[in-house]
């Protein structure tokens, strides 16, 4: 018997969320505002869970390797508006897990419980609130949380930030097949596909099943934080880690990889004026919702990459919606809604 690609992913424990193929819809308008490319949106921030985003893929692994080695409780670190805290707790209830989320940021609680924060805790997630700096040093209270746990009898599983594990990644190398498939049904062949990055589990995820399912297209990273260099590196370790841990063949080498860092602004999470109209025009001409964090800067790469000339007018592209835009509502109005 011949295995494929995918055999060792498609045998891993899985807990399945996705109700099927995310929409891959073509964005005319914005096409034709931007005077080119056709642009087609996956819109993976239509995940079915917890509002959805991308996280989702990278969750039913996550979740499936928890439950069948007998966990029953998630730990999750991420920033106050953390999407991933808001999406694990949701499937985590689903799954019958308790979720301790440990959430990192200025000192004191929250002034506004908003955007994700609300939905945490409307979800019924138990929330610590933790002084860190820098920004992701969480020093020993997740290893003293977990230790703490364990010794009241629960069985824990903690989660790197970003869910970017061998698990967490090999959502979207299955995601590729699932883009490959409807490339073949809508009869294009996609020359680029734009992914905002993050932890990177997302891009090293589509960059092995790029080198793995010889898709179409080149994936580009925009960095919404990290410089490009770091994030090089970073996934050259994690893709050369997944590879074997998802028994694939390929891994992507230095020069394969294209990350571009140029649209992160002053800082993760800082509003920038070029992520503020992408928000705008995805709004107002494809009645889409885009994030100041995550989608908007990787949309204003996409548009920064059309109006520079390196995607070319007779293109086809691909935007990868990973959703966020409940953080839409933790902003401030006035900033979002400038021209
Ligand atoms: C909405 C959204 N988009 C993109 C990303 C980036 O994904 P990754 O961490 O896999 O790079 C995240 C991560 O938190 C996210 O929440």
């Amino acid at each position: 018997m011949t295995s494929t690609p995918l055999a060792t992913i498609e045998g891993m424990p899985r807990f399945r969320a996705l109700l099927g193929p995310t929409p891959l819809e073509e964005a005319k308008a914005l096409s034709h505002h931007l005077g080119g490319p056709r642009i087609f949106l996956k819109r993976d921030d239509l995940t079915a869970v917890g509002l959805g985003g991308n996280k989702v893929r990278k969750l039913e692994f996550i979740i499936g390797r928890v439950l069948a080695e007998g966990g029953d409780t998630l730990v999750v670190i991420g920033g106050y508006q953390s999407n991933l805290a808001r999406i694990s707790t949701a499937m985590a209830i689903r799954a019958g897990l308790k979720v301790e989320l440990v959430l990192g940021g200025v000192p004191g609680e929250p002034r506004d419980v908003t955007g994700n924060l609300l939905l945490s805790h409307l979800l019924g997630a138990n929330i610590h609130y933790v002084e860190t700096e820098p920004r992701w040093e969480f020093g020993s209270y997740v290893d003293d949380l977990a230790a703490r746990l364990e010794s009241e009898g629960r069985k824990v599983a903690v989660m790197p930030l970003g869910g970017a594990t061998p698990e967490g990644i090999a959502g979207y190398v299955l995601a590729t097949a699932e883009l490959m498939q409807q490339f073949d049904e809508q009869q294009i062949a996609p020359s680029r596909l734009i992914v905002s990055v993050g932890s990177g589990g997302t891009y090293c995820g589509l960059v092995l099943g790029e080198c793995n399912l010889g898709p179409s297209y080149k994936v580009t990273g925009i960095s919404v934080s990290r410089p490009a260099d770091y994030l090089r590196d970073a996934t050259i370790a994690a893709t050369a880690a997944a590879r074997d841990a998802l028994g694939l063949s390929h891994a992507p080498t230095v020069s394969m990889l294209d990350i571009n860092d140029a649209y992160v602004g002053d800082h993760y999470g800082a509003l920038t004026d070029q992520a503020r109209e992408a928000i705008q025009l995805v709004a107002r001409l494809e009645g889409v919702f885009l994030d100041p964090v995550y989608s908007g800067k990787g949309m204003s790469g996409l548009i920064g990459l059309i109006r520079s000339g390196e995607i070319g007018p007779d293109e086809t592209v691909v935007f990868l919606h990973t959703g966020g835009s409940p953080a839409l509502f933790a902003y401030d109005a006035a900033r979002l809604l400038a021209s």
